[in-house]
């Protein structure tokens, strides 16, 4: 069976004291993805790591790093988180005043250009920059913490997303991040999700590779 998603654990919940072996662990588990979250104490409360971080671990990694940036007026730190070796780099559209221009930049860095929004935030903030985008972070919890409880306005969000990209003939890719488990992942993918974020619900279960399938079993039953 093909993968019906892609699975990017957030590594907010792994142990941050093994960062490179979790990256290992992750790698053979069969995962593809690391998901950052990079949170300044400015746009979110909390604090967490930055470009230092991640361009150390960047040599010790294969996965494609998923960056998300929570943190005020992005474009001070692209060419620094470019630099790290960041993959996809995704701002929030309620961190910057010129989203259009942060998003060419990051183009112009050579990572994936990706835009979040929060969950208050419209469709409509993005919609205009979709054939730059790569990726659409729709966050299905306020920014700032794991283990949060899913918003369930998120899913209505993500199918007009999904309607949008799908009338202007884009590939342009649905990730949705907060809350997402084995028991909504279904749910989320027939919505339009084709990149779930998961960080409590993923690290809290060891072993890796079973985790994994317990997200993807929901797909076997047909
Ligand atoms: C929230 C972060 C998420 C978060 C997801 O600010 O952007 O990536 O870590 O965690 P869970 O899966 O626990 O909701
Ligand atoms: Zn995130």
């Amino acid at each position: 069976m093909a993968a019906p998603f892609i699975l990017s654990p957030s590594l907010l919940s792994c142990d941050f004291g093994r960062l490179a072996e979790e990256l290992r662990d992750l790698e053979a588990a069969g995962l593809a993805w690391a998901h950052w979250d990079v949170m300044d104490g400015a746009f979110v409360p909390n604090i967490t790591f930055g470009p230092l971080v991640i361009g150390a671990l960047r040599s010790r990694s294969r996965l494609f790093f998923d960056v998300h940036l929570m943190i005020e007026r992005p474009e001070r730190y692209l060419t620094q988180f470019a630099d790290a070796g960041a993959d996809l780099i995704c701002v929030h559209a309620e961190a910057t005043a010129h989203l259009e221009r942060a998003v060419a930049e990051i183009a112009r860095l050579g990572a994936k250009p990706a835009v979040a929004l929060n969950p208050a935030t419209p469709l409509c903030a993005v919609e205009y920059l979709l054939p730059q985008l790569h990726m659409v972070l729709v966050m299905s919890v306020n920014p700032g913490f794991g283990g949060q409880k899913f918003i369930p306005f998120s899913l209505d969000k993500i199918r007009g997303l999904k309607a949008m990209i799908r009338a202007k003939g884009l590939s342009t890719l649905i990730q949705v991040d907060g809350g997402a488990c084995p028991d909504n992942a279904r749910e989320l993918v027939e919505a339009g999700a084709d990149v779930l974020v998961s960080g409590s619900a993923f690290f809290g279960f060891p072993p890796y590779a079973e985790r994994l399938d317990a997200f993807y079993a929901p797909f076997a039953k047909g």
